[in-house]
């Protein structure tokens, strides 16, 4: 089985003044002002799509951030390019920036459906584990909370299949330190992590979030579990600074990950990385 993997795709439209109020305001000065909304472009956006639908995957997966600022305009413009993606087995959580107010709580729900703090998805012999991690937070923290935990250690309690576990928030750093700043941060990263330790059948751990992408193992007694962010996959095309849109294709054999290709937009097209996946360093 073949699972493609997108995240952080940041579908922006500029909000109406109305629209400017709460954390958004601060958003859209980052955005507009000073120039954030440069690092996101509508060509690899719209490459990433076609270019995933081309793999002929079998499940598609989003670790959040579909949006920028969470607003209708943002939601509707989100849907209309993922409707494609969507003709197949697509499962999404959201980022902090689909959960980016008070004032849009519920507008993810909206647009994508119910989402519980945890799901299981079964998929061929494997489950798809989807953590809700975001939550609208004047920082940028998120927070799996003691009875998501809880709820995310009965799942995985509960059945024997291999489990990919989907996460917004990265559990550890590229250098395999816990993640941070804590003001970005999922604030119970090792309490999280703790929990997917104590299940032997959870192989991968895979989020978004940090939009330079990175493949690192956390280590526990015998096998350690991989932890994969593709990295932004609606990132602009900026060779210059170092910077471009990629996704991940996981191959999920009967018990192990058998293979993880990364592609890297190329101005035109999403190509396999070339070196192998990650060879670039993020
Ligand atoms: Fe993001
Ligand atoms: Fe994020």
């Amino acid at each position: 089985m073949r699972v493609a993997h997108i995240t952080d795709i940041h579908v922006e439209r500029r909000p109406s003044l109305g629209e400017l109020w709460n954390k958004r305001l601060a958003g859209a000065v980052n955005l507009y002002v000073l120039g954030r909304s440069a690092h996101f472009s509508v060509a690899s956006q719209v490459a990433l799509v076609r270019d995933v639908l081309a793999l002929d995957p079998d499940v598609v997966l989003c670790t959040g951030d579909l949006t920028a600022t969470a607003t209708e305009a943002e939601f509707g413009a989100a849907l209309e390019l993922l409707a494609p993606l969507r003709q197949r087995p697509f499962l999404c959580i959201p980022g902090n920036h689909d959960a980016y107010t008070g004032e849009s709580r519920g507008r993810y729900e909206q647009f994508l459906g119910e989402i519980d703090t945890v799901r299981v998805s079964r998929q061929g012999d494997w489950d798809i584990v989807l953590v809700r991690d975001a939550h609208p937070d004047w920082l940028s923290r998120g927070e799996v909370g003691p009875a998501g935990r809880e709820a995310l250690d009965r799942a995985l309690g509960a059945g024997t299949a291999p489990a990919l576990v989907a996460l917004h928030y990265p559990l550890r750093n590229r250098r395999g330190e816990r993640y941070g700043p804590a003001t970005r941060a999922l604030a119970d990263a090792e309490q999280v992590e703790a929990v997917l330790s104590r299940h032997e059948r959870v192989r991968a751990v895979v989020h978004g979030h940090e939009h330079h992408g990175y493949r690192v193992p956390i280590p526990r007694a015998g096998q350690s579990i991989v932890e994969i962010d593709p990295g932004a996959s609606g990132y602009a095309h900026l060779p210059r600074k170092g910077r471009t849109a990629h996704f991940c294709v996981y191959t999920l054999g009967a018990r192990e990950v058998e293979g993880v290709e990364r592609y890297a937009f190329d101005g035109e097209r999403f190509a396999p990385e070339p070196g192998g996946a990650f060879a670039s360093g993020g």
